[in-house]
C-alpha cells in the first residue's frame, strides 16, 4: 500500500481542490456531481449521536490497576490472583445531570466507572464518588433523574422540581445531605473517591461467597471548591476538571487511587443492623474494615475523545468469573440499562469498537451480522451451535455456585427498618462546624427559590437526622421550625440511635 498525504474522500479517491466547489461557471450554482463536497456535507451532518441520557459530560483516561495484597480466599477472579498483577484500564469520569456541554463544576454527584481489560474478557464497576444513593429502586430512577434536569415546559432547571421529588423521597436524605456538602463540588477528578456503591459477590475458587463494597481512596487527597467557587468557574472555564485531568496526565502528575473492598459473610447479611442491599446505606468501617486490594493509577491520555471517550460503553452487567451481583434491586435494574442504552446510542456493534472490545483476549461466539458490523464477522468459521466444526463450546468451570432465593413474587418496597435518616444525622454530626455551616448554607441557597411547601415538606428529613440539622435549615430559610413545622408533620428525630464511629467521610 503506497502511504502519501494526498487528501482523498472516504474511498480513498485522490481530491484535487478542498476550497471551492464545483460549478457551472465561476458564478454559477453547484453541480450535482460534486460528489466530494456532498460526502463532505453529509458525514458533517451526522456527526452528531446521542448524549449519554445521564453522565453526559465526561473525561477520562487509560492507566493500569496493581493488585497489592492477595485476595485469593475470597475471588477467583483472574485480574486478582497474586500480588504485583497489572490489568490495563480505561477510567471515565463524569458530571450527571448536565448535557455533553455543561459545565463541570456544578453540584453534582461524579461518575466514577472503571473498565479493566482482564483475560476473562472485560469488567466494568460503574460507580460514583458517593458510597449511597438518592433512591433504592431503580422504579423511581428515571423520574428522579427528570427531576434533576430540565423543566419541560422552560427548558430551565427547577429547583421545584428538584426539590418536590426528594422531599417526597425521604430515602434521599443521605445523599442530600452528601450531594449538598463540599463533596458536592470536587476540584478536580483526581481529587475524589470513588464507590463502587452497591453490594457484589464475591466467589473463590471453592465456590464460597461473600458480599463486598468497592472504595477507591484518591492518593492525592480530598479537594473541593465552595460553591461561590464552582459557580465563578463554572463561568470563567467550564470545562475546568475535563482540562485539568487532560493536563496533569500530560504532565506526568499523579492520578492514583488506593483500592479497598469491605467484605460481608453471606451470614452477617442476614442480620445486620442496615439492609446490606439498601445503596441509600452505607456498611460501618468498624464492623466492616476496608481490606486493601489494589492500587489505580492512569497515567495516559486519549488520543481521541469521541473514539474513547464518547464511544466507551460501560455497564454493571459486566462482571467476570468470581464477581457476580447481589439482589440490590437498582444494581438489578442496571443490568438491564445500560446495554439497552449502548445499543441506542452506539448501535447493535458497539461491542466490536476498539475502546470497548476485550483487549486481553478475543471475543468468540456465533452472533453474526448487524449495521456496521466491521470485523471479518466470524469468517468462514460456523455460526451455529452444536456443530461439528469445532465451535466454540461453553466451558463449565465458569458456572457460579446456586444462590438461594424464596419469597412470593410481589411489588414490596426493601426492607430497611423505615429508617431513612440515621445515616445522614450520623454524618452531619461527623462534620466540623465549618463542613456543617457549609452544608446548611448550600441546602438553604437551593431550597430557597423552591416553593414554601416543598421547603416544609422537606425540613423534617433533616430534622429527622439530626434535631440542629433540621433546625439550622429552617432558620437559614426563615422557617419558625416549632410553628410551622414541629405543629404540623410528624418528625421523629432519630440522632444518637447509633453514634458509631463513621469514617466513610475521612480522607
Ligand atoms: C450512566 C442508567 C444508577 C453510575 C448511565 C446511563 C444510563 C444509566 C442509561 C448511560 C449509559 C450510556 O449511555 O453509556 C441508570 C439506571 C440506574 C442508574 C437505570 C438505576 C436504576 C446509577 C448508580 C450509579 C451510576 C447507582 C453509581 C453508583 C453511572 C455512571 C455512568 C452512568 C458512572 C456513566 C458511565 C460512563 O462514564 O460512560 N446510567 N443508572 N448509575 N451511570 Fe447510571
Amino acid at each position: 500500500m503506497t502511504e502519501n498525504n494526498d487528501l482523498t474522500t472516504s474511498f480513498g479517491i485522490p481530491i484535487s481542490d478542498n476550497q471551492n466547489s464545483l460549478t457551472a461557471g465561476s458564478n454559477g450554482p453547484i453541480l450535482l456531481q460534486d460528489l466530494y463536497l456532498i460526502e463532505k456535507l453529509a458525514h458533517f451532518n451526522r456527526e452528531r449521536i446521542p448524549e449519554r441520557v445521564v453522565h453526559a459530560k465526561g473525561a477520562a483516561a487509560h492507566g493500569y490497576f496493581e493488585v497489592t495484597n492477595d485476595v485469593t480466599q475470597w475471588t477467583k477472579a483472574k485480574f486478582l490472583e497474586r500480588v504485583g498483577k497489572q490489568t490495563p484500564v480505561f477510567v471515565r469520569f463524569s458530571t450527571v445531570a448536565g448535557e455533553k456541554g455543561s459545565a463541570d463544576t456544578v453540584r453534582d454527584p461524579r461518575g466514577f466507572a472503571v473498565k479493566f481489560y482482564t483475560e476473562e474478557g472485560n469488567y466494568d464497576l460503574v460507580g460514583n464518588n458517593t458510597p449511597v444513593f438518592f433512591v433504592r429502586d431503580p422504579m423511581k430512577f428515571p423520574d428522579f433523574i427528570h427531576s434533576q434536569k430540565r423543566n419541560p415546559q422552560t427548558n430551565c432547571k427547577d429547583p421545584n422540581m428538584v426539590w418536590d421529588f426528594l422531599s417526597l423521597t425521604p430515602e434521599s436524605t443521605h445523599q442530600a445531605t452528601i450531594l449538598y456538602s463540599d463533596r458536592g463540588t470536587p476540584k478536580s477528578y483526581r481529587h475524589m473517591n470513588g464507590y463502587g456503591s452497591h453490594t457484589f459477590k464475591w466467589i473463590n475458587a471453592q465456590g464460597e461467597a461473600v458480599w463486598i463494597k468497592y472504595h477507591f481512596k484518591t492518593e492525592q487527597g480530598i479537594q473541593n471548591f465552595t460553591r461561590e467557587e464552582a459557580i465563578q468557574i463554572a463561568g470563567v472555564d467550564p470545562d475546568y476538571t475535563t482540562r485539568e485531568l487532560f493536563e496533569a496526565i500530560a504532565k506526568n502528575e499523579q492520578a492514583a487511587w488506593k483500592v479497598y473492598v469491605q467484605i460481608m459473610t453471606l451470614e452477617d447479611a442476614s442480620s445486620y443492623r442496615f439492609n446490606p442491599f439498601d445503596i441509600t446505606k452505607v456498611w460501618s468501617r468498624k464492623d466492616y474494615p476496608l481490606t486493601p486490594i489494589g492500587r489505580l493509577v492512569l497515567n495516559r491520555n486519549p488520543d481521541n475523545h469521541f473514539a474513547e471517550v464518547e464511544q466507551v460503553a460501560f455497564s454493571p452487567a459486566n462482571v467476570v468469573p468470581g464477581i457476580d451481583f447481589s439482589p440490590d434491586k437498582m444494581l438489578q435494574g442496571r443490568l438491564f440499562a445500560y446495554a439497552d442504552a449502548h445499543r441506542y446510542r452506539l448501535g447493535g456493534n458497539y461491542g466490536l469498537l476498539p475502546i470497548n472490545c476485550p483487549h486481553a483476549r478475543k471475543a468468540i461466539n456465533y452472533q453474526r451480522d448487524g449495521l456496521m458490523r466491521f470485523d471479518d464477522n466470524g469468517s468462514s468459521s460456523v455460526n451455529y451451535e452444536p456443530n461439528s466444526f469445532g465451535g466454540p463450546k461453553e466451558a463449565q468451570q465458569y458456572k457460579e455456585p446456586p444462590y438461594s432465593i424464596s419469597g412470593d413474587a410481589d411489588r414490596t418496597a426493601l426492607e430497611h427498618n423505615n429508617d431513612d435518616f440515621t445515616q445522614a444525622g450520623d454524618l452531619y454530626r461527623l462534620m466540623k462546624e465549618e463542613e456543617k455551616a457549609r452544608l446548611v448554607d448550600n441546602l438553604v441557597d437551593s431550597l430557597k427559590p423552591a416553593k414554601r411547601e416543598f421547603q416544609l415538606r422537606q425540613i423534617p428529613h433533616f430534622y429527622n437526622a439530626d434535631l440542629e440539622y433540621g433546625i439550622r435549615v429552617a432558620q437559614g430559610l426563615g422557617i419558625d421550625i416549632e410553628e410551622e413545622v414541629l405543629q404540623t408533620k410528624s418528625v421523629e428525630p432519630k440522632q444518637n440511635i447509633n453514634q458509631e464511629n463513621r469514617k466513610q467521610n475521612e480522607q
